[in-house]
């Protein structure tokens, strides 16, 4: 590999938006490292996967990628791109019905396992051109009843992400956010959304009849709108952006 290539890391790559940015990835010949419970059924050289369950708050994610210590060799690459995108809207009830683990498990993988990947990227490539995008939702700004957990781990990654910034824009090193609202997605999660109880989320009829007029985003638009952003060479230190908003 020659030291001028580019690799993206992306969370989630098995089904929804991560699969979409995967597709995309590949077709651009990128590399990428993709990190979820589920393997891809692909082979190809660009592609290599860990299997990983990011709620499991006793996974050090550091040991989960381990084994790919020579691909992940810092000499390698000039660019590295996290994309922080796997996610769960689950547990979905009022606070006081929660199960505590559940409550837990969401945090790791929503805002926990983000924090810790970026903290190990800034440490593995020291040198190189970063970015991180975290996938944000409007539930990182606005009180969804039901979703206690989702909006408090959205919220949380969103502060992340500009704490991220601030540190880059005081030490100098080369690091670019982004926060990313994906908008309402046509994937997997919302899927298992409308199937909630409306005494457990009572906007769950808004999202049923966006899908009924057929408002929902394709994965493949929205991954190629954050591609776009995060492939912009004047892309400032921090960009907070909607799907189909003006960068
Ligand atoms: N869908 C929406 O309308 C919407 C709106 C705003 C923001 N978002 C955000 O967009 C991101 C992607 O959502 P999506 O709609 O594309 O969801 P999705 O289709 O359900 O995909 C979620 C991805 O996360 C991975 N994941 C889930 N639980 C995991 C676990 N325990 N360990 C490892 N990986 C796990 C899944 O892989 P495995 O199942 O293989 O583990 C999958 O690849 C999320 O951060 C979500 O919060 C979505």
């Amino acid at each position: 590999m020659k030291p001028n290539e580019h690799l993206v890391i992306i969370t989630g790559h098995s089904s929804g938006l991560g699969r979409a940015l995967l597709d995309l990835c590949l077709q651009d010949k990128t590399h990428v490292l993709g990190i979820a419970r589920r393997r891809v059924d692909l082979l190809h050289p660009c592609l290599k996967q860990i299997q990983a369950d990011l709620s499991d708050s006793e996974l050090r994610i550091e040991q989960s990628l381990q084994p790919l210590d020579a691909f992940l060799d810092a000499s390698v690459w000039r660019t590295v791109t996290l994309i922080n995108n796997a996610g769960t809207a689950q547990p979905i009830s009022f606070m006081g019905q929660l199960d505590a683990q559940a409550i837990a498990s969401s945090l790791h993988i929503n805002l926990t396992v983000p924090l810790q990947l970026s903290n190990w990227l800034l440490q593995r490539f020291p040198q190189q051109r970063l970015r991180i995008a975290q996938i944000s939702s409007g539930a990182s700004k606005k009180a969804y009843p039901g979703w206690g957990a989702y909006c408090s781990s959205k919220a949380g990654l969103r502060m992340a992400a500009q704490v991220l910034a601030a540190e880059a824009e005081l030490s100098g090193r080369d690091l670019r956010v982004l926060i990313y609202e994906p908008g309402v997605l046509d994937t997997p999660m919302q899927e298992g959304l409308r199937q909630t109880r409306a005494e457990d989320f009572p906007q769950v009829d808004r999202f049923r009849q966006m899908q009924t007029r057929g408002e929902l985003v394709a994965p493949t638009d929205s991954a190629r709108e954050l591609w776009r952003l995060l492939s912009n060479k004047e892309m400032p230190s921090l960009l907070e952006i909607r799907y189909g908003d003006r960068a």
